[in-house]
């Protein structure tokens, strides 16, 4: 029985769903520090989040992080080197690693520039099994989300923590959390930004109200966790309503708030 909360989060623009989205990592980050003593964050890849990490890194908002217990992790790595342009760890690394009082023992990449499963096997060994605190997600236009991708091998993975994948976004060999790590973390944001996506994000809302998804973003629904979707209105154009949605598992019927 699948027990998450799930919300729906709607901002009229980027830049305040970027402000909404920096205070829940903020708050998540306190509260598991509090509760348990470190945070287990996983990055996401892609144009929206990093917006969101440069946010972070910003001198008003990153001393209220406590960097010195937070691990960070990654949901998905493309297979090149960390100093290559399309790396998420180094889009990561400019935009917030390399300016906050993080150390290096802390910072958990996928080693894009080994062979993937190697990667896979590796960063699997570095995750261990305890629960990842956040994850971070963005979501493609083709409903993909890390780099879960429609109808891959391995989508329904629930045992491996970690493996490797094709996908047709360029470029198309990676590594990625399966869906077994993104359901049993504790939370997840989705970030979704842009007309482009309006489409795709009412199908996979839709699906998340069903039994058995088809849509990768639409098959992350963390066990007991809570699941969040931030979206702006230009993503959201073909949602009905204009408000905050709120759904409270098992009955997993959308309520207007
Ligand atoms: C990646 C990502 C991927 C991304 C989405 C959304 O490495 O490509 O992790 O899942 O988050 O494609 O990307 P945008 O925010 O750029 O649209």
């Amino acid at each position: 029985m699948r027990s998450a909360r799930v919300e729906l989060r709607r901002f009229a623009a980027a830049t305040e769903l970027v402000e909404a989205a920096a205070r829940f990592v903020i708050e998540a980050a306190q509260a598991s520090v509090a509760e348990r003593g470190s945070f287990r964050i996983a990055l996401a890849g892609g144009s929206t989040p990093e917006a969101l990490y440069r946010r972070l890194a910003a001198s008003d908002l990153q001393g209220q992080v406590p960097w010195e217990a937070v691990d960070v992790f990654f949901g998905d790595e493309r297979s090149v080197p960390p100093d290559d342009p399309h790396s998420n760890y180094g889009m990561a690394a400019r935009a917030l690693l390399e300016h906050v009082p993080l150390g290096a023992s802390r910072i958990h990449r996928i080693e894009g520039e080994l062979a993937p499963r190697e990667a896979a096997r590796r960063y699997a060994e570095r995750l261990g099994r305890a629960p990842l605190d956040l994850v971070l997600c963005g979501m493609g236009e083709d409903g993909h989300t890390a780099s879960l991708f429609p109808a891959m091998p391995g989508l329904d993975e629930t045992r491996r923590l970690v493996i490797a994948a094709v996908g047709p976004k360029p470029p198309p060999s990676r590594v990625t959390l399966s869906l077994g790590a993104l359901n049993a973390a504790r939370a997840v944001a989705f970030l979704v930004v842009g007309a482009g996506k309006a489409t795709m994000l009412a199908r996979v809302l839709a699906e998340l109200e069903i039994e058995r998804p088809t849509l990768p973003a639409a098959m992350v629904r963390p066990e007991s966790g809570v699941l969040v979707w931030f979206v702006d209105d230009a993503a959201a154009l073909l949602l009905a309503g204009a408000g905050e949605f709120v759904t409270a598992r098992p009955t997993r019927r959308l309520v207007k708030r």
